[in-house]
């Protein structure tokens, strides 16, 4: 059977296939080996060998004593928390100047105005609502185990005054 004039061309079927599996090879590079140099992606931190990234130095984590739900929920208090309230939720963090009302000191035995007070269920019930009438923002678009982490490192704030 010889190729006759009139016959379509046969579909370049190697080429077809070099160029479906390269694009594909480029997809899978882009989605799944870049995002694994960065320890802020799933993929990333299924490669980490270091230290998670919440967890504490050793000689820091010998002073505070923190679980890992408070471990996370300390970093993530950093990342979205400590810009008004500080790092230690003394209410002194950078933005907390150009707000209305200072954010209560978090050390204090019992903060005087608080609404939902500082209890692990408190402060979940503020994260998830917001605080109306205050620039106390929601943050019920953070996964539930998130704002549990960071409740159970408030209350740790506010339970360990004397360490921080
Ligand atoms: C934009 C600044 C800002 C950010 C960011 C912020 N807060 Fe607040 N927060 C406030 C202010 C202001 C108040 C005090 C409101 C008042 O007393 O009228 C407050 C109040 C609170 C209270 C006391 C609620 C009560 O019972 O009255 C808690 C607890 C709290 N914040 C936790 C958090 C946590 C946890 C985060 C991070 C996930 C966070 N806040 C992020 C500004 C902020």
């Amino acid at each position: 059977m010889s190729q006759n004039k009139n016959d379509p061309k046969p579909l370049p079927m190697k080429a077809i296939t070099l160029t479906i599996t390269g694009v594909f090879a480029l997809v899978a590079f882009g989605f799944l080996i870049l995002p694994a140099f960065f320890d802020s992606s799933p993929v990333g931190l299924l490669f980490h060998k270091g230290p998670a990234p919440w967890a504490l130095d050793p000689e820091m984590q010998a002073k505070f004593q923190l679980t890992e739900t408070q471990a996370k929920g300390r970093y993530h208090f950093l990342q979205y928390c400590a810009g008004c309230h500080g790092p230690d939720g003394r209410g002194n963090g950078p933005t907390s100047q150009t707000l209305n009302r200072r954010p209560a000191n978090f050390l204090e035995p019992s903060p005087s105005g608080l609404k939902n007070g500082l209890s692990v269920q408190g402060v979940v019930k503020t994260l998830n609502e917001g605080l109306a009438g205050s620039q106390m923002p929601s943050f019920s678009n953070l996964p539930d185990d998130v704002k549990q982490e960071i409740a159970e490192f408030v209350d740790h704030l506010h339970t360990h005054p004397a360490l921080y």
